[in-house]
């Protein structure tokens, strides 16, 4: 039983403190299977804990949400799912209307355990600051990745569990600040999530343990091929500032997402670097914009074309599009080359060099990777166990940020040099509506999009 549970309904500044501090103190077995030191002061882990039971054991855990948007809704939605004990009491975003949205959503879901009361929805650019003030245990950030690093330091500074989407970062410089924190993290034993679900589906799981394990000999290089038609546009409304815009439209804009290689890619990175065991040591080629053309999208380019390289010898070559003409041709595929066969990492199967079927991953999952992902790490907080993904997440944010420079600048990256960037595209935080986004259109309402070789 946890200390003043009884008075938890509506939570003080007095039973703040016990609850916490319990939930954190007993975090002391270790469960993450330590891999590969990265050298950056973090530790790539991938977690071994599966199929994490639903049971209650009374505990309560209290979840504030931070971007109240599509994936934080479904994070909320995946958290209630399977976590009996988790009570979600506080709500921060930068607009009402995605509050009202969230609470609307959550609560036809989850009919009777959810409620947040007005006095706990903050709204605005600090909001997640007040949000940090409130009897949280657990802060789930999901908005933008522009703001990650921001967010995950004051968690952890108010000494917060974390779970956190994916990328954990735009730029190095935001990676370093991730890094900082999660030093502090360890230290004061408190537990971070990051969202790369797929690092919890049974199937990719399985697909991994076989290639480590030399199904198909030594990996010699992995090919990953992404025809995909883009995302949402959300055009900029009458009476909305420029900042409002960029914040709505936030995809398109560096500062906000990283670009797509960045925002998207990097599932499919983290997917190569599992495999492979390591992150690359340099990457080279080029990008651009083809397609998605014109103010609404902002200044990010449309395609990327890479080739990374690792300690070992093993390339990963990347080829990807977001270009409304895929519509008919959506793939996303990732083959892996061995030795002695090949395997399509996404479809589950792996084939010997002459064709023949070694392993087929079934049809279905025998678990929901995001349900999978919240059942493991709440299991962990009131296990008291260690759990840290950080290291991993880190590299694959970091694995799309230097091929982003790569494509930017138009020449070779090595990690070591991309890792110790000044480049920031966020010189000053924003917290303000007052404030002025690092990018401005010009004259014509165009935004400047990174020549190859000229990086402005
Ligand atoms: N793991 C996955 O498969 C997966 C899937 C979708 C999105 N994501 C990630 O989740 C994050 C959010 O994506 P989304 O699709 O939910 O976007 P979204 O636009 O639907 O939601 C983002 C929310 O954050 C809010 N927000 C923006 N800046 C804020 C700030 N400074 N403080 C508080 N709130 C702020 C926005 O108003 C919005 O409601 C992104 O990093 C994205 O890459 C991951």
């Amino acid at each position: 039983m946890l200390p003043n549970q009884s008075k938890k309904q509506s939570p003080s500044k007095t039973e703040k403190r016990p609850r916490r501090e319990f939930l954190r103190e007993t975090l002391t077995a270790a469960t993450c299977a330590k891999w590969t030191s990265t050298g950056l002061g973090v530790t790539l882990g991938v977690h071994t804990t599966t199929n994490a039971s639903s049971a209650s054991n009374g505990q309560t855990i209290n979840v504030g949400l931070v971007g109240c948007g599509g994936r934080g809704v479904g994070v909320i939605n995946n958290i209630l799912d399977r976590n009996p004990d988790a009570r979600v009491v506080a709500l921060a975003d930068i607009f009402q209307p995605r509050i009202d949205n969230a609470v609307r959503t959550i609560s036809r879901k989850h009919q009777g355990k959810f409620s947040v009361p007005k006095a706990r929805q903050f709204v605005g650019l600090t909001a997640y600051e007040e949000l940090m003030n409130e009897d949280v245990d657990v802060v789930v950030l999901a908005t933008p990745p522009g703001f990650r690093p921001q967010h995950f330091e004051l968690a952890i500074q108010t000494g917060r569990h974390v779970f956190m989407e994916n990328p954990l970062a735009v730029d190095a410089t935001g990676i370093r600040r991730v890094v900082a924190a999660n030093k502090l993290a360890l230290r004061k034993k408190l537990a971070v999530g990051c969202g790369f679900q797929y690092r919890h589906s049974k199937n990719t799981q399985d697909m991994c343990t076989r290639l480590q394990g030399g199904a198909i000999g030594k990996i010699r290089s992995i090919r990953v091929e992404s025809q995909r038609s883009g995302v949402w546009v959300r055009p900029r409304q009458p009476n909305q500032s420029e900042l409002e815009y960029q914040l709505t439209n936030w995809y398109y804009f560096v500062w906000l997402s990283g670009d797509y290689l960045v925002e998207q890619g990097c599932q499919n990175l983290d997917l190569c670097n599992w495999v492979i065991g390591n992150s690359p040591v340099q990457v080279t080629g080029s990008g651009g914009r083809k397609e998605r053309q014109g103010p609404d999208h902002g200044e990010i380019y449309d395609h990327f074309d890479l080739e990374y390289s690792y300690r070992d010898g093993t390339t990963v070559k990347l080829k990807s599009s977001h270009w409304p003409s895929n519509k008919d041709k959506l793939r996303n595929e990732i083959t892996v080359e061995g030795a002695r066969g090949s395997a399509e990492f996404i479809s589950g199967n792996i084939n010997d060099s002459k064709g023949n079927a070694i392993w087929r991953s079934s049809k279905s999952d025998s678990v929901n990777m995001y349900q999978e992902e919240q059942a493991v790490l709440f299991q962990a907080i009131q296990r008291g166990q260690r759990y840290n993904e950080v290291g991993q997440a880190v590299a694959a944010t970091m694995t799309g940020i230097m091929g982003r420079m790569a494509a930017y600048e138009g020449r070779e990256i090595k990690w070591d040099d991309a890792f110790a960037s000044r480049e920031t595209y966020l010189p000053q935080e924003i917290k303000s509506f007052a404030d002025s986004p690092p990018s401005l259109p010009d004259k014509f309402g165009d935004y400047q999009v990174p020549a190859r070789g000229k990086l402005t």
